[in-house]
């Protein structure tokens, strides 16, 4: 048993009457520099916090997460590098839990690390550490197993964050950054083949293609190529 298991077994252990008592929602507690105590619906899943680590942190941690990512030049401070399995070592999953959730300031860190209690429920945090564990272990993920998430849960995980709820542009990593998102709609979509599209997703835009500001991920190494025709399916009722 790995020590995080070992550590989410314990901490199930000790809430599941507090579990029956409110109803198995997600309590983040702890305040401070205090780690949070957290409690997961369901085993953390390391592929599901890929999807949300591309949309969510990609722009600045960078797509193989080694702090590269387009919008790092425009910062003050290095985003975390992390491939680098020494200096995560040294961190539990409470205190990666807390910083992400709370953000640079309240650890007296760089502001450009947000808070993102704000816009990511616990559970999709937990999900987000299990796949730095995963960089931390340099290790790379299987996309093995069909996801079971239908077009439009695809898109609020991965991709509502920049293109918005309608696909206007205006979603909160955009609005954050102030990255340029032209919006999504059945007429810019129909300038591109499907084939088009399909690739677009797959390889995502590279910054130095597009000038500054307009880069997105990759999503073939999270994305199945059922996952990539059900999101593209959603985006066109926009
Ligand atoms: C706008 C840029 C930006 C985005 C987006 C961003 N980060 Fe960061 N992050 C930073 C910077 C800059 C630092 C370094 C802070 C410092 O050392 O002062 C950092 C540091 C961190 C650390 C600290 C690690 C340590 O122990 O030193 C963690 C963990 C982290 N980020 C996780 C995330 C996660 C998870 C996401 C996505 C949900 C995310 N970040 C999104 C810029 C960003
Ligand atoms: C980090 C921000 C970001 C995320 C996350 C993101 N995109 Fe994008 N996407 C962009 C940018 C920037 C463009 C370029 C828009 C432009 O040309 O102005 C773009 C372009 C596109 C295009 C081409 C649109 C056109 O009219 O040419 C499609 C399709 C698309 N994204 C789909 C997705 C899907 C599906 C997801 C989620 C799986 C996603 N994007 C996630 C930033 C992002």
């Amino acid at each position: 048993m790995t020590g995080y298991k070992l550590s989410l077994a314990l901490v199930l252990l000790a809430v599941v009457p507090a579990l029956h008592a409110c109803g198995g929602k997600n309590v983040p507690s702890g305040s401070g520099g205090k780690p949070a105590t957290v409690i997961a619906d369901s085993e953390p899943d390391p592929l599901k916090g890929l999807k949300l680590y591309l949309g969510y942190c990609f722009v600045c941690h960078g797509q193989k997460g080694d702090g590269k990512g387009p919008y790092a030049p425009m910062l003050s401070a290095d985003p975390a590098d992390f491939t680098d399995s020494t200096h995560f070592k040294a961190r539990t999953d409470g205190e990666l839990y807390n910083f992400i959730s709370k953000g640079g300031i309240a650890h007296g860190k760089s502001m450009h690390m947000k808070p993102f209690g704000f816009q990511m429920t616990p559970d999709q945090i937990q999900n987000t550490i299990a796949y730095i564990r995963v960089l931390n272990r340099h290790e790379r993920i299987s996309r093995d197993k069909e996801s079971d998430f239908n077009g439009e849960e695809i898109y609020r995980n991965s991709c509502v964050m920049c293109h918005g709820e309608k696909g206007n542009g205006d979603g909160r990593i955009s609005k954050m950054l102030g990255l340029e998102v032209r919006p999504i709609s059945p007429e810019s979509l129909s300038q591109h083949s499907g084939a088009k599209l399909y690739n677009i997703i797959q390889d995502g835009i590279p910054s130095d293609t597009t000038g500054l500001g307009r880069f997105m991920p990759a999503w073939g190494s999270s994305l199945s190529e059922k996952e990539i025709i059900d999101v593209i399916s959603y985006i066109s009722s926009f």
